[in-house]
């Protein structure tokens, strides 16, 4: 069978999307989950728009090794010199060289000419195949260009030395029948099209992202590219999980095979909703939360008679936890452990250690400890453990009859203990007062969501915000059984991201 290779842009386009901003070591985290889930190529980044992606590529070309690290630049000389910097490392690396085709970008904002674009193309590509021979070209906006120029444009950009060609969705505007006779018209009129892989990158602005790239896959496509839960720019991308699932699925109608361990995509698109702050919708193909959830009497009476009567997919090959074992407050270190490691954890002793506590003093607060329990309290740990401030205690009173009030005890930078108390309108209001008045880093509150991690009273809740500062957003996560604690938790994550970030810009 026929291979498609795919090319994951989480880190790149996948974080172009607005309010999802994550750090070097985060992006370091989701590139080694990366290279587990298989993909063949990872768009690491875009350097020359950043310090911080520049570095991140840097670092994850240097030790994620199987996958081919790929970087993102503009068409001119210089761009293309400083990317190779950033990606020079890397066991296999690629250049990816983006410029627009489409007559409205050219006019409105490039004001070239489609001579111009083809010379500016040729001239990037041919520059970057002194650095290394695997180079992709991406025509920007390519579903709204012309074919006939699209058709010109590719084959003299794989003249110049291009090894991979991109059609881009660029604004999520094709039908799948059009776009699949784009696809056929690259084929036919593109005459040195057999020196290239023809690549797409479907943008999901009508719900048709994932639609279009298996039309174009079904035509002779052979990358696509694609984001963990589908995040990216405005409505985002298609979704990696969701094509590698119905070529698999269904494989007597594609007759392809890809490199992914499906067995880690509920694994990888966990961490990336944790690392990002998007949380996946609930009835997400593939990952969301009701995706394997049956609820009417008669799907359920098929179900115990025989799986495949309602579902299509074994939730064990995208590795959902098949078994619906409980942890609790007798369980011991070893039971703990080979749940973890079930889950697809393999903690170093001492983080085992101080997340066998954490178990232990929830299972005091909590009778049953699921999965997701556990999922959350080892996210909950990775966060903590490199973090500037961090929390000790606090203290909130609150209700319908008295002033809200917070103190609260940080452990500082310097491990010194510092205290402080805050009126508020409410319990949260009065609690962020109080920890601003001892971290003091100005910033605004933009979004606050709490969510239970499972059923019951007695549920973990997780705190998702975000805030701004200095027109940058950062993200915060916090999750305990007091929601109050939680959202003390998320606020800290959050500065400590926001002070980490202002100590590598200084
Ligand atoms: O959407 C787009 O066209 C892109 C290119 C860089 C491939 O993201
Ligand atoms: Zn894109």
């Amino acid at each position: 069978m026929d291979r498609v290779i795919i090319f994951d842009t989480t880190l790149r386009d996948g974080e172009q999307a607005a309010g999802g901003t994550l750090n070097v070591q985060e992006k370091l985290e989701i590139a080694r989950q990366l290279e587990k889930l298989g993909v063949d190529v990872i768009e690491a980044g875009f350097p020359v728009t950043s310090p911080g992606d520049f570095e991140a590529v840097r670092l994850i070309s240097q030790e994620v090794r199987t996958p081919s690290i790929c970087v993102l630049t503009h068409a001119n000389l210089k761009a293309v010199d400083d990317s190779w910097e950033a990606v020079k490392g890397a066991a296999n690396p690629r250049i990816h060289i983006v410029l627009s085709s489409s007559d409205i970008h050219l006019f409105y904002q490039l004001r070239k000419s489609r001579e111009e674009i083809i010379d500016m193309s040729c001239s990037t590509v041919a520059h970057a195949r002194k650095y290394c021979d695997n180079i992709e070209f991406s025509a920007m906006d390519a579903s709204r260009t012309e074919p006939e120029y699209i058709y010109q444009l590719l084959k003299a950009v794989i003249d110049a030395g291009a090894t991979t060609v991109n059609v881009p969705d660029t604004v999520g505007y094709a039908m799948p029948p059009q776009f699949g006779d784009l696809i056929d018209g690259v084929f036919k009129n593109v005459p040195n099209i057999g020196s290239a892989v023809v690549s797409i990158h479907c943008h999901n602005d009508l719900g048709l992202a994932v639609a279009n790239s298996l039309e174009a896959i079904k035509r002779g496509a052979r990358q696509v590219e694609c984001t963990i839960n589908g995040i990216g720019e405005r409505a985002g991308n298609a979704s990696l999980e969701e094509i590698v699932m119905a070529i698999r699925t269904r494989s007597d109608f594609f007759n392809l095979t890809t490199n992914i361990d499906t067995t880690q995509i509920y694994r990888t698109s966990r961490l990336v909703s944790d690392l990002t702050g998007f949380q996946v919708q609930l009835n997400k193909a593939i990952v969301g939360g009701n995706a394997f959830r049956h609820s009417s009497g008669l799907h359920i009476d098929g179900m115990i008679k025989m799986p495949t009567t309602f579902e299509i997919m074994d939730p064990k090959s995208i590795g959902i936890p098949s078994s619906s074992l409980v942890l609790g407050k007798t369980s011991g270190r070893h039971a703990f452990r080979e749940r973890l490691s079930e889950l697809g954890y393999s903690l170093k002793d001492a983080d085992l250690n101080r997340a066998f506590t954490v178990f232990k003093e929830l299972a005091d607060k909590k009778k049953d400890i699921t999965d997701r329990d556990i999922e959350s309290l080892v996210a909950e740990e990775q966060r903590t453990v490199s973090e500037d401030y961090h929390l000790k205690r606090i203290q909130v009173t609150c209700g319908d009859q008295g002033v809200p009030t917070a103190a609260v005890r940080l452990i500082g930078p310097d491990g010194k203990t510092k205290e402080d108390a805050a009126l508020g309108t409410g319990p949260i209001d009065a609690l962020y007062k109080a920890i601003n008045r001892i971290v003091k880093v100005p910033n605004s509150l933009t979004e606050f969501t709490v969510k239970s991690v499972t059923e019951g009273i007695d549920a973990i809740g997780e705190v998702l915000i975000r805030i701004e500062s200095d027109g940058v957003t950062y993200t915060g996560r916090g999750a305990d059984t007091d929601i109050i604690v939680s959202s003390a938790k998320a606020y800290i994550n959050a500065l400590n991201r926001l002070i980490a970030a202002r100590g590598k810009d200084s």
